[in-house]
């Protein structure tokens, strides 16, 4: 979704601008612009619909702008169609300000309604423009530019993380933050704002995340930040630690692949801190064991494929306690009056920390007494630092927008605090304790091996890339694993695909399978593989070709029936899934390549959903 970054020091600012932008470019966006100040040629904002490059191609690399601060703006359009007038920075009247943002203005109507009254013409559709009419408005009116943003905040309803350049101030610029990601970065000699760390790691790790309400003024000898009263705030500083490396692409033709490819590794970073003695330890968990009792039910709140992990830990959580759980769509959850109370664990699930109808229902829950315990890949980002418990998945960063290493660490790490819990309550026996934390630690291995062995799902891509409805079908465990399966496969290769719990084929969606249609059959889970297997049966003798996913201890069997059996390797029954999703996200790539999709950045998504 949209990205800011912003500069001001001793170098050029535009080539920075530009890079941080291309550090950006994974989130999604469909136009970019830059704004940059300069004593002799004043505010110059430049801005191109399309890739990156057409931008990069207009202010020759960032050469053609002058000026040592400024501010940029890949924008995914909300308010207004992608093109050059909508696309951010957004400037004043006058050309007295300048503004990017990401986030919605929710009155913005209201405002452009009251501005036009006063005369104000507006060049865009989209909201954000009130912003920068609405702050020259009240600069006119007050002479004071701090003044008139505070003016403008107390206005302005809705979301946003805000960058603002003034022609009136040639030594620094205005940041604020609302329901939308927004740091602060301290350099030498220069400082920094971003909504997404990945965009100024080249520059600093030293860096301080802003809260709601909080206005900061950025120079390049330092940042002043205020609070919503206009009180001086003194900010906690973080160091970021991550390889810069990790963010690149590494020799991989695609971030994705890269990223399935660590997975091993991810997922051993996510357990091994945790592992100590052959005991799951969560030294990060402040709820007491007798509070663990006292949680009656559990909801898993989540989007996407963070509620796909839900949907895993649905039946893998009730298994391993014996308490109901249930996993929710955030976007349901937040309009579905929930019913949570101060004896509900409500588990919060997100990669980014940022999706805004997670973070609503998080907040939701919270309001009705409920313990928040959040599942998070990126720190300090608002879901954690909403909740009341924070596990880190430590994925590192993720870059391709479909998912993969992030989800793989949700995965596991939910399965190890049911484990914990299950534990605590009593619900998982010494015996079985100890079997899962051995499947646990051979859980990485048993990864390595599943990527090992990539060629005949390449294979079965090259086969059946041209097919343009799949379905995916599996029971219980599978057809959660099947969800993620499909939304990999519809997400990044656009071929329109369903998940089916299987046994529920038969009261409808049966009659869409003809000769040809391709069914991808998920039997990993043990206990129902026969069941699996007769549903295999009733799409065969309707005319489907298969691609079936079973485990090596059935994988004999299933060759009877079918003539494309893919298999991972035997492990614990709540670990299917782990190995499950590997052969899928792999078929989903080579699907994607062989019909020549961005894989990377698939068209009209954005790696984090900051609007409802
Ligand atoms: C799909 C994907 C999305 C996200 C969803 C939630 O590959 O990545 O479905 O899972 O947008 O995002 P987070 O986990 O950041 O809350």
């Amino acid at each position: 979704m949209c990205g800011i970054v912003g500069y001001i020091g001793h170098e050029q600012a535009a080539p920075i601008l530009l890079d941080g932008l291309e550090r950006l470019e994974y989130r999604g966006y469909d136009s970019a612009g830059i704004a940059v100040l300069s004593p002799e040629q004043g505010l110059q904002v430049k801005k191109a619909k399309g890739r990156l490059k057409v931008l990069k191609a207009l202010v020759d690399d960032g050469k053609a702008v002058e000026g040592t601060l400024g501010i940029g703006h890949t924008r995914w359009a909300t308010h207004g169609q992608p093109n050059d007038v909508n696309s951010h920075p957004h400037l004043s009247q006058d050309r007295s300000v300048a503004v990017v943002h990401n986030g919605i203005i929710e009155n913005y109507v209201e405002i452009k309604e009251f501005l036009m009254g006063e005369g104000v013409q507006f060049r865009s559709e989209t909201d954000t423009e009130v912003v920068a009419q609405l702050l020259e408005y009240h600069y006119k009116q007050t002479g004071d530019i701090m003044q008139a943003v505070y003016r403008v905040l107390h206005r302005i309803e809705g979301a946003y993380a805000l960058g603002i350049l003034c022609a009136d101030l040639p030594d620094a610029f205005i940041a604020a933050r609302k329901d939308a990601p927004l740091l602060l970065g301290y350099g030498e000699g220069c400082s920094f704002i971003a909504s997404d760390v990945t965009a100024i790691i080249r520059h600093t790790r030293e860096v301080s995340y802003m809260e709601d309400g909080e206005v900061a003024v950025v120079r390049a000898d330092g940042i002043r930040v205020y609070n919503a009263l206009g009180q001086s705030v003194e900010k906690e500083h973080s160091f970021i630690d991550w390889d810069v490396s990790a963010a690149e692409k590494g020799g991989y033709a695609h971030f994705m692949f890269k990223e399935i490819m660590e997975q091993p590794d991810a997922v051993r970073k996510t357990i091994s801190p945790r592992l100590r003695d052959r005991r799951v330890v969560f030294d990060e968990l402040k709820i007491t064991p007798e509070e663990i009792r006292r949680m009656q039910r559990i909801v898993i709140v989540a989007c996407g494929s963070s509620y796909h992990v839900g949907m895993v830990g649905k039946y893998n959580l009730e298994r391993l306690l014996r308490r109901p759980v249930e996993a929710m769509l955030a976007s349901e959850f937040r309009y579905c009056d929930p019913l949570v109370d101060e004896n509900t664990l409500v588990i919060v699930i997100s990669q980014s920390g940022e999706t805004l109808d997670t973070m609503a229902a998080l907040r939701q829950a919270k309001a009705l007494g409920a313990r928040i315990l959040s599942i998070v890949n990126v720190v300090g980002s608002s879901i954690a630092r909403e909740s009341d418990e924070v596990l880190y998945t430590w994925a590192g960063p993720e870059i391709a927008v479909a998912t993969t290493k992030a989800y793989s660490t949700q995965l596991v790490l939910l399965n190890m605090l049911g484990l914990y819990m299950g534990d605590i309550l009593g619900s998982v026996q010494p015996a079985e304790y100890a079997r899962i934390v051995e499947e646990l630690q051979a859980l990485p291995a048993k990864m390595e091996e599943v990527l090992e062995n990539t060629e005949r799902i390449k294979y079965l891509a090259s086969r059946y890339f041209n097919h343009s409805s799949i379905f995916f079908i599996g029971r219980n465990l599978d057809y959660a694993l099947g969800l993620e399966g499909s939304l990999k496969l519809k997400e990044i290769s656009y071929i329109h695909c369903e998940a089916y719990a299987a046994g529920e084929l038969k009261h409808g969606t049966i009659s869409l399978i003809e000769d040809g249609t391709l069914v991808v059959a998920l039997c990993t889970y043990a206990p129902l593989f026969d069941k699996s297997l007769s549903n295999i049966v009733e799409v065969k003798a309707r005319g489907a070709d298969l691609v079936a996913l079973t485990d090596d201890s059935h994988k004999d069997e299933l060759r009877k029936t079918v003539e494309n059996v893919l298999s991972i390797p035997d492990t614990h029954t709540i670990f299917k899934p782990s190995l499950g999703v590997i052969p899928l996200q792999i078929f989903s790539y080579y699907m994607a390549l062989q019909r020549g999709c961005d894989i990377d950045k698939p068209r009209n998504l954005a790696k984090s959903v900051t609007v409802e």
